[in-house]
């Protein structure tokens, strides 16, 4: 596994590679890899010849009040992780390598990017969307791997590689959970052994939700109402959104009559978490 700084050095080596026929898979990441992201490297090992690693936590799609600074960070456990599951290339650019001084362009994916997250999250997939357009330019990916735990970027990345003809194709994940069910996440680290058992609260509702649907429920607004009595269970638990949407323009769905995505979010204490499943009748 070699490690690589300079945006320079890695876009020559994944050239190299390519040149010699390999495919080229792309993971990227912020870095304090767990189960989640370690899934998406074992999905990629499987469906290319060489797999690149990203880790860089992005200041671009954080908030000015949100947790940049303490995201977690460790950069020497995640490279041994990545050399035990056989990555090639593992690139950690800095901020001021990806985003030297003056830098002032940014790839926006309109309507899509104020939905769900993006509601609370003003500014937050135009850097997700920003870097991820550099990753792939620097890299060449023949396919970029990502997890539906967290939907919407799926949409949205999907609608820009689209929009802007990337030669990417994209490659998406099951959630990885936990054994009592919370989705797996970097944020997790945050929480205190109390908040870490209301958190799943996320999980209990949206298998409420399942159970619903599965009993022949279709109505959106009759899903989405029970996360009330869900929620007052768990007075530390701040819902953010709970929302029916179509999983590729995340418009909101009124009926479930075709597959369409139940995603949440919610501050747990201080911690922001997210999660979603997929109905299909
Ligand atoms: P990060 O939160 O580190 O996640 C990197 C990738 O791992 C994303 O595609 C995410 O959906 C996936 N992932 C995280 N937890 C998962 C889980 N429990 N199960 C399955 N997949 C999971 O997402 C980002 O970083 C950034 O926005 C990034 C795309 C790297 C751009 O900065």
């Amino acid at each position: 596994m070699k490690l690589i700084r300079s945006i320079a050095e890695m876009h020559s080596l994944c050239r190299t590679a390519r040149s010699r026929g390999a495919r080229l898979g792309l993971v990227p990441t912020m870095g304090a890899l767990h189960e989640g992201h370690l899934s998406l490297v074992t999905t990629a090992r499987k469906k290319s010849d060489l797999v690149a690693a990203t880790i860089f936590v992005n200041p671009t799609q954080f908030g000015p009040t949100e947790d940049f600074a303490r995201y977690p960070r460790a950069l020497e456990n995640d490279c041994a992780l990545l050399e035990r599951e056989g990555v090639e290339l593992v690139f950690a650019p800095s901020v001021e390598e990806m985003y030297p001084q003056g830098a002032v362009t940014w790839v926006v994916v309109e309507g899509l990017s104020e939905r769900l997250c993006g509601k609370s999250r003003p500014g937050h997939f135009r850097g997700v969307t920003t870097v991820v357009a550099k990753l792939f330019h620097i890299v060449e990916p023949d396919v970029a791997f990502f997890g539906q735990k967290d939907a919407a970027q799926v949409a949205i990345i999907r609608h820009m590689v689209r929009d802007l003809n990337m030669p990417v194709a994209i490659d998406v994940c099951p959630i990885v959970r936990e054994p009592d069910g919370l989705a797996i996440s970097s944020r997790n680290a945050y929480l205190s052994p109390q908040e870490r058992k209301s958190a799943l609260v996320l999980y209990r509702w949206l298998m409420r939700v399942q159970k619903l649907f599965q009993s022949g429920e279709r109505n959106s607004a009759n899903l989405v109402a029970t996360a009330k009595r869900e929620f007052a269970a768990e007075p530390t638990v701040r819902p953010d959104y709970v929302e029916v949407v179509d999983p590729g323009t995340l418009e909101p769905e009124t009926a479930v009559t075709k597959r369409v995505l139940v995603a949440v979010a919610a501050v747990v204490g201080q911690t922001r978490l997210i999660d979603n499943i997929l109905l299909e009748p």
